[in-house]
């Protein structure tokens, strides 16, 4: 053979990691007792287990504990009883179990990681090069956090027991992702693993051990989707984290509806990955394989519709192909492997269904003719072509190999489809010009961006999604926010109270000149849909205006003019909405006699207190007004040539349901926040006294604010906070209310799965000086990191 001839000879010879070990620790187990729970390895309480198969070969690997509701109680109340010493450690005390932890997980790295692949089918490269030390490097990160809490996190304290549900797709790593955080906030766990994908979180439970985790801070227990809803609804869990798919993410956030419960969700994507003409198309390609066929596809964040710019798209489309040519479809203990099995029987069904429909509906499904493995639950890697924008390929998360291609023309057109979706988790954007790429992704409606790479983690760097994608984030200092609480001052519990009725009138009352209340929206007052008004009432029963009556269709019109306002006012800069709302203090300063006689005619304070209120809504509002160019993202630098820049959003349209308390400073600590970070407002005012707020139209109308930025629809408050809720259009939403009216307004939140905050039934103290600050600027933004990899 010569040179050339053994040159074309040369082929991958099979290169297969060994199972023994992994084998072998399989065999050592009675994994019919495998909850661990309080620190003691249990059964089910009925005795119950599932199996647990290798997708490679459909082999049995393993029987399991299926935890049922007993077994959810016992371990709630192990988290709970774990909860006052593990909270009330000393950070570094807490910092070195994390560590622990970390450096047990290093040192079984590559039992972790061939487990992972048995379990799951994931590639080992992939299991052993990116889950198992990504994992490993949440715990590091996470010590420092525990360390470092007091200092980072003043006025903090723990959410309390956290309840975790997670996914099969990244076993371990999800893991880790929920409990690293949970526990460097002095947090307690009950963790769920996915019922396909249960072995590496009892490996996890032993290195627990092995780390001298006390008993009951970290208790797992697989089991189902009933185990999960015992978990979703227990009383004990003070927070619910969840990875999985969007339709459970809803489901969840119904159960927690009016509980208390803190709670995030990290669900489902259909990112895109956007290439324009001037990327490096060959990088581009390497990049699709992984943002696609990493995992078989089945990622939340997988790049699943591609969008290519039209003078390049036969070109790279073509080369797209030539590489799926030759991708390695095998044994996920090949090192070679690219592409493993899917994990169940389930997911092949569900996939294959997916493209079919796609192709009933137009698209062009090609696929490269090699031969899959004859057992196993493999799939051809597939590309979609002539997709319209409608068809389910473009639209569903399939959480398969399948990819889903449109071409577009020009910067515009690109956001415009990269948009055009329920989700908004992630995002890869590919060109040379940084120019370009750092232009459209602000305008990405998505959690992550990356640019000229993708599905790049870390530990220090958030993620999470937009809209149907979930809310909240894992990771960095935004994460460690969802397992911490800082008290909001609430006050006492609000009574629910029907509308009062028109009152008879006394005789003999002096007659100004009638005033007319109307509404506020897209910059002008306008008649109520209805035409009609409701009483306003003294605290004496005593009629003193009249208001009008906002119903669904107002609120709809005062949702569609917020959305035309976003526009000018998120794009506005910090120092041009700090001027604003400056000028806002402004104005407001100088009706303030006006201000302060309004809610003493209300009955709604005497003299001094009524001055008091006036004056301390104008120094919040200059609070705020400083806020709007200083409340700033940040810029991460993870390991990996890249820097990461953690930007603050506004989240979008959101909506106000202002309490009866303190209706002036109530109004303006919830509205001024959300304006000085680019939110767009629509308010309910308190339903009590909502001629405060129709008095300040005529400030706002001298202030400057762009038309549609603040909306305000006097009326009934539970109804149209249930309006607001139920409005896929809005993208947030804040209600003081009674108990009743938070439950149904998170309840009805499941739409788009709007960013909620509710006082759940209490008013809020509104003269507290912790009524404003951080906490309330982070709710009105959300954080998008963009990943800048630099160098060659
Ligand atoms: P799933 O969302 O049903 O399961 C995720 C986790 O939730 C599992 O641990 C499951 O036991 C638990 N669960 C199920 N029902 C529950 C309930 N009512 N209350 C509490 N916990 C519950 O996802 P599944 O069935 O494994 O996969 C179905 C589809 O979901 C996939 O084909 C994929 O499209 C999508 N998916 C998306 C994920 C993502 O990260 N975006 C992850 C997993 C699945």
């Amino acid at each position: 053979m010569n040179i050339l001839e053994r040159f074309n000879a040369m082929e991958y010879g099979p290169a297969p990691e060994s199972r023994k070990e992994a084998d072998e620790w399989l065999k050592a187990r009675d994994l019919s007792k495998s909850l661990f729970i309080g620190g003691e390895w249990k059964a089910a309480a009925g005795g119950k287990t599932f199996a647990t198969t290798d997708p490679a070969e459909g082999k049995l690997l393993a029987k399991v504990s299926n935890a049922g509701a007993a077994d959810i109680d016992a371990a709630v109340a192990a988290a709970t009883r774990a909860l006052p010493k593990w909270a009330a450690l000393s950070g570094f005390d807490r910092a070195k179990i994390l560590y622990a932890i970390g450096r047990g997980m290093q040192r079984h790295q590559r039992l972790l990681a061939v487990l992972e692949s048995l379990d799951n089918g994931k590639p080992i490269r992939e299991s052993r090069d990116i889950d198992v030390p990504l994992a490993i490097r949440h715990f590091i990160h996470h010590a420092g956090w525990a360390q470092a809490l007091d200092r980072e996190f003043p006025e903090h304290q723990p959410v309390g027991v956290v309840g975790q549900v997670i996914p099969w797709n990244f076993p371990l790593l999800m893991l880790a992702w929920k409990i690293a955080p949970a526990l460097a906030a002095g947090c307690t766990v009950v963790l769920k693993p996915a019922e396909f994908t249960p072995l590496t979180a009892i490996l996890f439970a032993e290195i627990c051990e092995r780390a001298r985790v006390p008993k009951g801070v970290v208790n797992i227990v697989p089991g189902g989707p009933e185990a999960g809803e015992a978990i979703v609804k227990h009383p004990g869990v003070n927070k619910i984290a969840f990875t999985g798919s969007s339709e459970v993410g809803k489901i969840i956030r119904k159960a927690t509806a009016g509980s208390g419960k803190k709670l995030s969700l990290e669900l489902g994507g259909k990112s895109a990955f956007i290439v324009f003409e001037d990327a490096d198309l060959d990088s581009a390609v390497e990049g699709l394989v992984d943002g696609i066929w990493f995992n078989q596809g089945q990622v939340c964040c997988a790049g699943s519709r591609l969008l290519v710019q039209e003078g390049i798209a036969e070109a790279f489309i073509a080369k797209v192909k030539a590489r799926m040519a030759k991708l390695r479809v095998g044994s996920p203990l090949d090192k070679n492997t690219d592409i493993g099995p899917l994990v169940d029987r389930t997911q092949i069904d569900r996939v294959k269904g997916l493209v079919a429909e796609g192709a009933k509906q137009g698209a062009v499904c090609w696929q490269p003719d090699f031969a899959l493995p004859k057992v196993g639950y493999y799939f051809h890697p597939t590309l979609a072509t002539s997709v319209a924008p409608a068809n389910i390929l473009a639209q569903e998360e399939v959480f398969g190999p399948v990819l889903a291609t449109m071409s577009f023309r020009n910067i515009e057109e690109a956001v415009e489809l990269a948009n055009n979706t329920r989700y908004g988790l992630a995002a890869s954007v590919w060109s040379e010009n940084l120019n370009v790429a750092l232009d459209v992704a602000p305008k990405l409606k998505a959690g992550v961006v990356w640019i000229n790479g993708t599905n790049m983690f870390d530990a220090a760097c958030g993620f999470g999604g937009y809209r149907e994608s979930g809310f909240g984030r894992e990771g960095g200092r935004e994460g460690m926010f969802e397992y911490l609480v800082q008290k909001t001052p609430l006050g006492a519990e609000i009574k629910p109270t029907p509308p009062p009725a028109f009152p008879a009138l006394s005789e003999g009352e002096a007659v100004g000149i009638d005033q007319t209340a109307k509404l506020f929206i897209g910059g002008k007052q306008v008649r109520p849909d209805g035409n009609y008004s409701f009483a306003v009432v003294d605290k004496k029963g005593k009629l003193v205006g009249e208001a009008g009556l906002g119903n669904r269709k107002d609120i709809r019109d005062a949702v569609a003019a917020a959305r035309a306002g976003l526009k000018a006012w998120s794009e506005a800069t910090g120092y041009n909405r700090s001027q604003v709302l400056y000028y806002l203090a402004e104005n407001l300063s100088a009706r303030a006699d006006e201000f302060a006689a309004r809610l003493i005619n209300l009955g709604n304070a005497n003299p001094k207190a009524a001055r008091a209120e006036v004056d301390l809504s104008i120094e919040r509002l200059f609070f705020y007004a400083g806020m709007a160019d200083k409340f700033e993202g940040r810029v991460h630098a993870p390991p990996a040539r890249a820097v990461t820049l953690a930007l603050h959003e506004p989240v979008g349209v959101v909506g106000i349901v202002a309490g009866d308390d303190a209706p002036l400073l109530g109004l303006i600590s919830l509205a001024a926040p959300a304006l000085a970070m680019g939110n767009s407002v629509v308010i309910v005012p308190s339903s009590r006294t909502p001629l405060v707020a129709t008095d300040l139209y005529q400030v706002i109308e001298y202030s400057d604010l762009p038309a549609g930025s603040i909306n305000i629809v006097t009326g009934y408050h539970a109804e149209l906070a249930a309006v607001l809720a139920k409005h896929d259009d809005v993208d947030g939403l804040w209600v003081v209310g009674d108990a009743d009216t938070c439950a149904k307004a998170e309840a009805e939140s499941i739409g788009n799965l709007k960013r909620m905050w509710t006082t759940n039934g209490r008013g809020v103290d509104w003269a507290s000086q912790r009524a404003a600050g951080d906490v309330w600027l982070r709710r009105a933004v959300e954080v998008k990191n963009v990943w800048t990899p630099y160098g060659d």
